[in-house]
């Protein structure tokens, strides 16, 4: 979201690539964990929304913690040097060898998503001879009201264990040696929009942890994960998300005894910080008569819009024509769902032209692949734009 005075100055770099408003994520971070210190919150960042290094940088240097989906994830926030004791794993397929890499870095937490899992901690741990810190992922069965490609925490999904389950298996997992559950953790989406869905995981959150302190499990944190949305629809009107609206929320219906409580967000601190600069190559105009502009970028940069029907908006940077059409905006990969947008109004767009594809700093890089052989994209960062 750079200002526009600097476009010209984008036709140095090849493009499609990442330009990334440092200075925006920097306001991003300063506010969120402002209000977190005022509230007494926990935040760590999901690495996977993006791992760029100088994002990274930033985000170190902010405070915040980080929350990681596999051993690389873990190894890439080290590298980023980031405090082993602020850094959470989570994830449903943890494979023996991640969880071995994360115990002897000496994590934070592990986040488990079994029973079965909870089993192989306790295994690996002993092995190594030591207690590892886990979060119990609990499924909370609540509709986040999303996208249904980034739900999370309904009764069928894949991911944590079921409430009843812990329940019904809790001295199982209180007599385990050789991990001690620390946490309970909750994450239940993505790109929540609608703020009352956080009110209903905290009644839900209050219920599991009354309920499991009833029961004698001990633990010290309550995580309520991730999930807070961004406005892809008109960016410029909320640069920085409403970080205060969830903190609010939480700081008045959660009720988990004083225990501190923790935040992963991940697309609220960086989506709004990155866009998608791409070329228009060429205009054509199908025997239905739909008018394609096919630019330089692909899904392989940006799957957003091919894999979730995900919408981001897209103006035009350089055009100088008089007019408006309608375009539909398709990339260069051999793909039918490679489309980033259908029937829009762009002023009138031709070859050479430079489109922004908005609010692409949250899993666009980070989903990037090499389909068709496409180079990763590059990124530019504003701190270098003169
Ligand atoms: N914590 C856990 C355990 C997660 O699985 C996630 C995201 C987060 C935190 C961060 O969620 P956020 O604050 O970014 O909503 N690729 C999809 C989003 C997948 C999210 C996966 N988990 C997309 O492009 O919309």
């Amino acid at each position: 979201m750079l200002s526009r005075d600097l476009k010209d100055r984008l036709r140095a770099y090849e493009t499609p690539f990442y330009l990334y408003d440092m200075d925006l994520l920097r306001r991003t971070l300063t506010r969120v964990t402002g209000l977190a210190r005022e509230h007494g919150f926990v935040v760590h960042y999901a690495i996977k929304a993006n791992f760029d290094p100088r994002i990274l940088y930033e985000i170190k240097e902010s405070g915040l913690g980080i929350d990681c989906a596999s051993g690389n994830e873990v190894r890439c926030a080290l590298e980023a040097g980031f405090d082993p004791r602020k850094i959470v794993y989570a994830g449903v397929g943890k494979r023996d060898k991640e969880i071995r890499y994360a115990l002897e870095q000496g994590i934070f937490a592990i986040n488990c998503e079994s029973v079965q899992e909870l089993h192989v901690v306790d295994a690996i741990a002993a092995e190594l001879g030591k207690v590892q810190d886990v979060g119990l992922r609990i499924n909370p069965d609540i509709d986040p009201r999303t996208n249904s490609c980034i739900d999370t925490g309904q009764a069928d999904s894949k991911f944590g264990i079921s409430y009843e389950e812990v329940v019904s298996r809790i001295d199982e997992i209180k007599a385990l040696r050789n991990v001690r559950v620390a946490g309970v953790h909750l994450h239940i989406g993505s790109q929540i929009r609608d703020m009352q869905v956080f009110e209903y995981l905290c009644v839900k959150a209050n219920a599991i942890v009354a309920r499991l302190t009833s029961l004698g499990l001990y633990f010290d944190f309550v995580d309520v994960g991730g999930g807070l949305g961004v406005n892809y629809d008109i960016p410029e009107r909320e640069p920085v998300p409403a970080f205060e609206s969830v903190f609010d929320i939480v700081a008045k219906h959660l009720d988990v005894g004083g225990r501190p409580v923790h935040f992963e967000f991940g697309r609220a601190i960086v989506a709004q910080c990155g866009e998608l600069i791409t070329s228009v190559l060429y205009n054509k105009t199908t025997a239905t008569g739909r008018k394609y502009i096919i630019v330089d970028a692909s899904m392989t940069e940006l799957i957003r819009p091919a894999l979730y029907g995900a919408y981001h908006d897209i103006e035009n940077l350089t055009s100088s024509a008089t007019g408006h059409d309608r375009y539909t905006i398709a990339g260069t990969a051999c793909e039918s769902t490679d489309v980033f947008d259908e029937g829009i109004t762009l002023p009138v767009t031709r070859r050479g032209d430079l489109l922004t594809i908005k609010s692409a700093g949250a899993y666009g890089m980070s989903m990037a692949s090499r389909y068709n052989l496409h180079d990763l994209p590059r990124a530019v960062y504003s701190d270098d734009i003169n």
